[in-house]
């Protein structure tokens, strides 16, 4: 059966959303599995397909603006500053539902994720449907989102129809904030769109943005985006040398500096600057975890608001392994 669609098949596609499939579609931050936001049965098979608890809410990705109104309540002033400024962009907004969106999509929440991706081929497949799409990233509950569609493809061993869109260039999941409150808004998740780059745009509107709101996010369990294998964060060359001991030199590296060619480990040298590597993690994590090493080593970047959320991720991935490398080597 074919299962990769390319852009000429946008109606196609639309189509099988129509007739209430599940399809994965291409955003500039990660794949998403997308369904028609008004198909019940859709919606539900989203949440087994990915194995994911049915308490943990789904982003509607809309193509206009004015589908903030129809989808959303109580829509605070500052929420319309900043979706001119930030859509179509890597920027989700949560605030109070209306009554067209379904309990199954929020997790029986009042609130919806709301947000518009700056991808051609979305935007359009999302006009051809008619409707705002739910979509989670498409990669299975706790595990590595997909940046191309051969990842969702081999994630969900061809079971699910993908639009082909090319390599998502942002490449890690949306900033999500808070926005339910009329005079202020907090980061639930950090994205690539920093909170400094919000508080600038609301900062004459006399609005503050805070860290760390208090809403359940799925991404902010903390174990979460995680290869197969255990994967660690290290800071300097003696972390790296324990790692490496306690996995008799089988460790693939990701690191910023090239040491570990000359320690004869396999690895990648990353990019230094903070949106090429935002946009290459997640194929390097792939890369490492298909590698013949036991254990992934991966340098800490700099303690920087530019780096945060690849830093958010990187903890959430190795914390499982973190913490069992501090319990062996303790013990
Ligand atoms: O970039 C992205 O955001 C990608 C692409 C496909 O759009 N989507 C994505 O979806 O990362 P997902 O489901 O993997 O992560 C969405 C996050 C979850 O952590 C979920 O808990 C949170 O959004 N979320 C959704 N609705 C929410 C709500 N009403 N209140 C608080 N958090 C919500
Ligand atoms: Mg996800």
């Amino acid at each position: 059966m074919k299962n990769i669609f390319d852009p000429g098949e946008i109606s196609l596609v639309a189509n099988y959303i129509r007739e209430g499939e599940v399809v994965a579609i291409p955003t500039e931050t990660v794949y998403g599995l997308a369904a028609d936001i008004h198909q019940g049965n859709a919606i539900k098979q989203i949440f087994t397909l990915k194995n994911r608890p049915t308490n943990h809410p789904l982003i509607i990705h809309i193509s206009d603006i004015a589908q903030l109104y129809e989808y959303a309540i109580n829509v605070p002033d500052y929420v319309i500053t900043l979706a001119k400024y930030f859509w179509p962009g890597p920027l989700t907004m949560v605030l109070p539902k209306s009554n067209l969106v379904s309990n199954l999509v929020t997790g029986n929440q009042s609130t919806v994720a709301i947000r518009m991706p700056n991808h051609p081929i979305c935007l359009e497949l999302i006009k051809s449907v008619g409707k705002p799409l739910a979509a989670p990233s498409a990669n299975l509950f706790g595990k590595i989102s997909p940046t191309q569609a051969k990842h969702v493809i081999s994630e969900f061993q061809g079971k699910v129809k993908v639009l082909d869109g090319g390599t998502s260039i942002v490449g890690i999941e949306s900033t999500i904030i808070d926005s339910t409150n009329q005079d202020f808004c907090s980061i639930l998740r950090p994205g690539m769109i920093s909170i400094n780059d919000i508080q600038e745009v609301l900062i004459s509107a006399g609005i503050r943005c805070l860290e760390n709101g208090n809403k359940a996010v799925s991404g902010t369990l903390k174990h979460h985006y995680a290869p197969s294998k255990p994967n660690f964060l290290f800071e300097n060359l003696n972390e790296l040398l324990e790692i490496c001991d306690f996995y008799q030199n089988s460790v693939y590296v990701l690191s910023l500096k090239n040491t570990f060619v000359q320690l004869g480990l396999a690895g990648t040298q990353m990019p230094l600057q903070p949106n090429q590597y935002a946009q290459n993690i997640y194929e390097q994590l792939r890369i490492a975890d298909e590698s013949l090493s036991k254990a992934i080593a991966i340098e800490l970047p700099p303690i920087s608001v530019e780096w945060r959320a690849i830093i958010d991720r990187l903890t959430k991935s190795s914390s499982k392994s973190m913490e069992l490398l501090r319990t062996s080597t303790h013990a």
